[in-house]
C-alpha cells in the first residue's frame, strides 16, 4: 500500500475530536487519510504548521450571500472570498434572496451556480412558504440542501409563516431538523404603533423586546412536541429562551450569533447607530451574559455570524426602513479567537460550536472534525497574533464592518479546502473551487 501523500500538514497542535494533539496530517485524494503521519513520509507537498493550531476547517452555517440579489452589495463568489479570508471553509446559505430560494427551479439554479462560482463549499437552506408545503418534504433532501428556514417573523425579504396551523403544516412535510427565525410576528405588528418613524435606533430592541422572541419560541416548541419534528433555533437572544429551551433538548437545537456575544445595549446603538441594527436586536448585558453562560453550559450548539450585508444607503433609512442586518462572515473567526483569548471560551469549545456542532445540527458528511475519511479542510490560526478590523479589508462589496477598528489577539493564517490551500496570509489562492456539502437525510 502506499504511503505517498498529496500533502502533509506537520508540526501544528491540531483540534482533533478528543483533544488537542501535536501531530502531522496526511491528506490524499482531497480527505484526511492518517493522523500521527512520520516526518520520512513521502508528500507532494508538505505545510509547516509549527506555532500554528489547525482546526477542522470551521463552518458559518448562517449567512445571507445575496444571490441572486444584488451583487453590489454581496454575491456567491464575494461572500465565499471573504469566508475563506475569514479562516472559513464552509457556509451555509440563507433563502431570503430576491427572488427567494423556494422551489425546484431556484434550486436547480442555485446548486449548478454554486458549483460554478463558489470558493468556499456551501450548503443552502429552502425557504418554506405558504404554497410550497407540498414540495418541502421532497426540497429537503435536494442535493447541498441542509435544511428548511421558516421566517416566523418578519425581517429582511418576504419569506413570512407566521400562524400556528400552517407552521404545522410545514412540521409535518418532511422529517429533517427545520430551521427557525423565532420572533412573534403579532406582537410585532401590535407594538408597532408605540413607536415613531424617526425613534433612535435603540428603539429596535424596545420594538423587538425579550418577550417577542421567547413567545415566538414557546410557540414553535409546542408545535414541535406536538408534530414531533425537530427544530433548530437560529441567533437565540435572549436570557428567557435560554433558561425555556434546556427543557426542549430533545427536540431542538440552538445557534447563538458573535454579535450576541460582543456587542452590549445600549452602548453599541450610540456607538455604530444604524450599524447596530439586527433582527433579532442586539440586547443588553443581562441577556449577553445568559448568552455566554449558555455556551459555557453547552446549551448552545452552534455560533454563526447571521452575515447579512446592506447597502450603505439602505442602511441610512430612518428607523424603522433601515435595514437590518450586519456583515459578518469575515470577522466571525477572529472575533471568536479573541473571546478565546480573553478567556471567555476554550480553543476546543470554539471548534465544536464552529465545526462539530454545525456538521452535527445539519448531519453535514465528511466535515466538522480531523479523522480518517473526513474532508481535508482546516483552518489553520495564530493564537497570539494581533490584528485590527477593518472596513477596507473587506472582500464584501458592501464594504462596511460593525467591528471596524477593533483589535482582537488571534487569527486565521491559512485555509485547506479539500486537500488545497485556499486561502494564506489574507491572499485568496486558485479559482472557485467551492462544492455542495453532502448531508444525511
Ligand atoms: O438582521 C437580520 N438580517 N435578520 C434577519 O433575520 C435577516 C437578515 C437579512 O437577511 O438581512
Ligand atoms: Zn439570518
Amino acid at each position: 500500500m502506499s504511503t505517498h501523500y498529496d500533502l502533509v500538514i506537520q508540526n501544528g497542535i491540531c483540534a482533533l475530536h478528543w483533544g488537542l494533539e501535536e501531530t502531522s496530517i496526511g491528506v490524499r485524494d482531497g480527505r484526511i487519510a492518517a493522523l500521527g503521519v512520520p516526518a520520512s513520509a513521502s508528500a507532494t507537498a508538505r505545510i509547516e504548521a509549527r506555532g500554528l493550531h489547525v482546526l477542522p476547517g470551521l463552518i458559518d452555517a448562517h449567512v445571507h450571500l445575496r444571490d441572486p440579489g444584488d451583487a453590489g452589495v454581496e454575491s456567491i463568489p464575494t461572500g465565499t472570498r471573504a469566508a475563506l479570508l475569514g479562516g472559513l471553509t464552509t457556509v451555509f446559505d440563507m433563502p431570503n434572496t430576491a427572488p427567494p430560494v423556494v422551489d425546484a427551479e431556484r434550486l436547480a439554479w442555485k446548486q449548478d451556480y454554486i458549483e460554478r462560482a463558489a470558493y468556499c463549499d456551501m450548503g443552502l437552506y429552502i425557504g418554506a412558504t405558504r404554497e410550497n408545503i407540498p414540495t418541502l418534504a421532497e426540497l429537503e433532501t435536494g442535493r447541498g440542501v441542509c435544511a428548511i428556514k421558516v421566517f416566523a417573523a418578519s425581517s429582511t425579504g418576504d419569506l413570512l409563516i407566521e400562524d400556528d396551523a400552517t407552521l404545522a403544516r410545514v412540521m409535518r412535510a418532511g422529517r429533517r431538523r427545520i430551521a427557525y427565525h423565532s420572533e412573534d410576528e403579532y406582537r410585532l405588528r401590535a407594538r408597532r404603533a408605540l413607536f415613531s418613524q424617526g425613534d433612535p435606533y435603540a428603539r429596535h430592541a424596545a420594538w423587538r423586546d425579550p418577550e417577542t422572541a421567547f413567545l415566538g419560541t414557546r410557540r414553535l416548541m409546542a408545535l414541535a412536541r406536538e408534530t414531533g419534528r425537530a427544530a433548530h433555533i437560529v441567533h437565540v437572544s435572549t436570557k428567557e429562551e435560554f433558561a425555556y429551551l434546556k427543557d426542549f433538548r430533545d427536540i431542538a437545537t440552538a445557534e447563538v450569533l458573535v454579535n450576541h456575544l460582543t456587542q452590549v445595549a445600549p452602548e453599541c446603538y450610540e456607538r455604530l447607530g444604524a450599524y447596530a441594527v439586527m433582527n433579532p436586536p442586539l440586547r443588553d448585558i443581562t441577556h449577553v451574559e445568559a448568552a455566554w453562560r449558555a455556551v459555557r453550559d453547552g446549551l448552545v450548539d452552534s455560533i454563526g455570524s447571521d452575515h447579512a450585508p446592506h447597502s450603505r444607503e439602505a442602511k441610512a433609512r430612518p428607523w424603522p426602513e433601515t435595514a437590518a442586518g450586519l456583515t459578518g462572515v469575515q470577522t466571525l473567526v477572529p472575533l471568536m479567537l479573541d473571546h478565546v483569548a480573553s478567556g471567555r471560551l476554550g480553543l476546543m469549545r470554539l471548534v465544536d460550536l464552529l465545526a462539530a456542532g454545525p456538521a452535527r445540527v445539519f448531519g453535514a458528511v465528511g466535515k466538522g472534525r480531523i479523522a480518517a475519511g473526513y474532508d481535508a479542510d482546516f483552518t489553520l490560526v495564530d493564537l497570539g497574533a494581533k490584528r485590527r478590523i477593518e472596513n477596507a479589508q473587506m472582500a464584501t462589496p458592501c464594504g462596511w464592518t460593525p467591528f471596524d477598528g477593533m483589535m482582537v489577539t488571534g487569527w486565521p493564517m491559512m485555509t485547506v479546502l479539500r486537500g488545497e490551500v485556499a486561502m494564506r496570509d489574507g491572499e485568496v489562492l486558485g479559482p472557485p473551487r467551492g462544492r455542495l456539502v453532502r448531508f444525511f437525510s
